[in-house]
């Protein structure tokens, strides 16, 4: 049985707040023990607001950005000056306003092709991250978002790359994405020591619900493919949680409110 820690603040703002705090006490557990912090980050719009927070005056004082590298879950297969390129949103609501040294952000690379890209990415995560026992690179965390149809990283619904065991990371061409992409495969993201979703809103209530329900299937729900040998967190909204007593719910789930 996966343990689910839901998490569920009144608004997105809150639940922001909740994983900057989670984050940081992470990183602060890791470097304590004279390790370097690797976070994989999610794209697309949720974790903006995390990244302008954990970005703030305030907050980016509270860490030393020289102990942290920075990795992504996914990519869209764009340059990355593109709009839709997710390391650009990561560079211009974090990266470019932290002193993280260059040689710690490892963005995915979209200049060759999409295959080679992956393999190349995978190669970078088996060199510079530990390994668990069973040899898969592990990060300290890693931030997913869930998608309306419960996609998460660029794990798709009906994908092969649901199935993929032997890579850490592939391309993708999703069905009704604009653009190809490239995502960490489910062995890597179960490897971190925390995965945590940050997920949020009314259009996000059904997927929830289904990730959360006692019966469903990968395939369908991809987010259902994540049973983390560390914690798994969900941190959400009370609109995101407006379907969830439709469904009978499944086992695991350890619930806590935020005020
Ligand atoms: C991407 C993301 C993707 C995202 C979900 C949720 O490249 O778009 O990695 O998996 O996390 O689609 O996106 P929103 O947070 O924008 O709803």
């Amino acid at each position: 049985m996966v343990r689910i820690d839901l998490v569920v603040a009144p608004t997105i703002t809150e639940a922001v707040r909740w994983v900057g705090d989670h984050v940081l006490g992470a990183y602060k557990d890791v470097t304590a023990a004279g390790s370097p912090f690797s976070i994989a980050l999610a794209g697309g719009g949720t974790p903006r607001s995390l990244y302008e927070l954990l970005s703030s005056p305030l907050w980016r004082a509270r860490c030393d950005w020289g102990k942290i590298h920075v990795y992504l879950g996914d990519e869209r297969y764009v340059p990355h000056t593109d709009p839709r390129s997710n390391y650009r949103m990561i560079r211009e609501t974090l990266l470019d306003r932290v002193l993280i040294p260059p040689r710690n952000v490892n963005p995915v690379p979209t200049a060759s092709d999409i295959d080679s890209d992956a393999a190349a990415y995978a190669a970078v995560l088996d060199s510079n991250l530990p390994k668990t026992d069973a040899g898969a690179p592990q990060f300290d965390l890693v931030l997913l978002g869930l998608g309306p149809d419960g996609h998460t990283a660029s794990l798709f619904p009906g994908s092969a790359a649901l199935e993929v065991t032997d890579r850490w990371a592939v391309g993708v061409e999703p069905p009704n994405a604009p653009t190809p992409r490239i995502s960490l495969t489910l062995p890597v993201l179960n490897s971190a020591r925390d995965v945590v979703i940050l997920t949020a809103g009314t259009l996000k209530a059904g997927a929830l619900s289904h990730l959360l329900a006692k019966e469903g299937d990968t395939s369908e729900i991809p987010a259902r493919g994540l049973a983390p040998e560390g914690r798994f967190l969900i941190v959400t909204d009370l609109e995101a949680c407006e379907r969830l007593d439709t469904l009978p719910l499944r086992d695991g789930i350890v619930t806590t409110r935020v005020t």
